[in-house]
C-alpha cells in the first residue's frame, strides 16, 4: 500500500527525452517522454487498443504513438488519431499524471490529478543554490521495500559496522541522539563534540586530531530522507557554534529519493551536495563517485535484508532505543496512508 497523493521522483532530468521511458511507480506502469515544449509527460504505460505499453511506441513532437496499431495519444493521454478510421471513440485515452520537474529532479503525482500542488514538492532547495554544489544524481534500482531506505538512513549506528572506512566512527553511539518530530517529518540529530572524525572528513578536510562532528537526518514522509553532515575545528561545533567561523569546514548534504517501484524494490534517487571547496575536482570526485561507493555499502544490506524478510515475515524483530526514528517514520507514514485510504472510502 503507498500514499498515493504525494510527489514521487520519477526520474532524472536527463532520462526523460524524445525516447520513451518506463518506470514502474508504486505498482503502475508509467511511460515518460520530453515534448515538443521541453515539458515532461507522464502516461499510463498501456495502450487502450490491446494494452502494449506505449513505451514500445515512439514519441512524435508532443504525442506518441503506439508501437503496434499506430493509436496516437497526445499529453493529456487522448487518443487522437486511430489510422484509417475518422471516427475517436470518447474512451479511447490513456491516464496522464501530473508531473514537474523542480530541484534537478522530475516528480510525479500518483494520486488525484486535482490534488497535484506543485507547491507541495519536497523542498530539495540545496539542489539549486549558489552555496551548494551538487554532485551528479544517480539512480539505483534494489530490490528491497523503498521504506528500509529510511529505516537505515534514520539509524546512523550502522554507520560505524557498513561504512567503517569512509564515513563510519565508533564516538556515534556516545553522543544521544535529539529526536523531533511534526505530522510527516522526523529529525534525528547528534553533535559528536572533540572526536576523531570519520576516514573521509578527515581527508577532505585536512583534520588531523580531533574535530566537532555533526550528524542529522530528516525524514519526509513518504519519499525524502535528508543527511546533513560535517565536521569543524574542535571549539566550532554544538548548537550553539559557529561553523563557518572554523579554519576547516566539512559540510554536506546527502539526499536520499526512494521511489517505490512495487511492494519489494524501489528506484532510489539519490544526489549529494557540498557547501565547501566547490572549485575543487578532487572534492568533486570524493563527494560524486567516492559517496557513490558509501551508499553501495548499503545495497548490498538492503537487499539482503528484504531476501530474509520476505522468507520469514513472521519473524519476530527486536528494537532498542535507535530504532525510535525508524519506528516512529514508519508510523507517521502509515496513519497517513490510512487516512488516504479513508478519505477515498
Ligand atoms: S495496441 Fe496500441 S494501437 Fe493497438
Ligand atoms: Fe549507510
Amino acid at each position: 500500500m503507498y500514499l498515493r497523493n504525494a510527489w514521487y521522483v520519477a526520474a532524472w532530468p536527463r532520462e526523460v527525452t524524445n525516447r520513451p521511458l518506463a518506470r514502474v511507480i508504486c505498482d503502475e506502469p508509467v511511460m515518460l517522454f520530453r515534448g515538443e515544449n521541453g515539458a515532461p509527460v507522464a502516461l499510463h504505460d498501456m495502450c487502450c487498443h490491446r494494452a502494449l505499453p506505449l513505451s514500445f511506441g515512439r514519441v512524435i513532437g508532443d504525442r506518441v504513438q503506439c508501437g503496434y496499431h499506430g493509436y496516437t495519444f497526445d499529453r493529456t493521454g487522448s487518443c487522437v488519431d486511430i489510422p484509417g478510421q475518422t471516427l475517436i471513440p470518447e474512451h479511447a485515452r490513456v491516464r496522464s499524471f501530473p508531473v514537474v520537474e523542480k530541484f534537478h529532479c522530475v516528480w510525479i503525482w500518483m494520486g488525484e490529478p486535482n490534488a497535484a500542488d506543485p507547491a507541495k514538492i519536497p523542498d530539495i532547495w540545496w539542489m539549486d543554490h549558489p552555496d551548494w554544489k551538487p554532485s551528479t544524481p544517480d539512480m539505483a534500482p534494489l530490490k528491497c521495500d523503498y521504506r528500509l531506505i529510511a529505516d537505515n538512513v534514520l539509524d546512523a549506528t550502522h554507520l560505524t559496522y557498513v561504512h567503517p572506512t569512509t564515513i563510519g566512527a565508533s564516538s556515534i553511539v556516545e553522543f544521544e541522539p535529539l529526536i523531533e518530530h511534526t505530522d510527516t517529518t522526523v529529525r534525528i540529530s547528534r553533535w559528536m563534540m572533540n572526536r576523531p572524525p570519520p576516514p573521509a572528513y578527515a581527508k577532505a578536510g585536512d583534520f588531523t586530531g580531533n574535530a566537532d562532528r555533526w550528524a542529522a537526518v530528516e525524514y519526509w514522509a513518504p519519499a525524502v530522507c535528508v543527511n546533513f553532515a560535517g565536521c569543524v575545528d574542535v571549539g566550532f561545533g554544538g548548537p550553539k557554534g559557529d561553523i563557518k567561523a572554523s579554519p576547516r569546514r566539512v559540510e554536506l548534504v546527502a539526499i536520499s529519493l526512494p521511489t517505490p517501484e512495487t511492494a519489494g524494490s524501489c528506484h532510489y534517487f539519490f544526489a549529494f551536495a557540498r557547501a565547501f571547496r566547490h572549485d575543487d575536482p578532487e572534492m568533486d570526485h570524493f563527494f560524486g563517485p567516492g559517496m557513490v561507493k558509501v551508499f553501495e555499502e548499503d545495497f548490498s544490506i538492503l537487499e539482503a535484508q528484504q531476501r530474509m524478510m520476505e522468507k520469514y515475515p513472521e519473524q519476530k524483530r527486536v528494537s532498542t532505543i535507535y530504532d525510535r526514528g525508524p519506528t516512529l517514520a514508519r508510523r507517521m507514514l502509515d496513519r497517513m496512508i490510512e487516512a488516504e485510504v479513508g478519505d477515498d472510502a
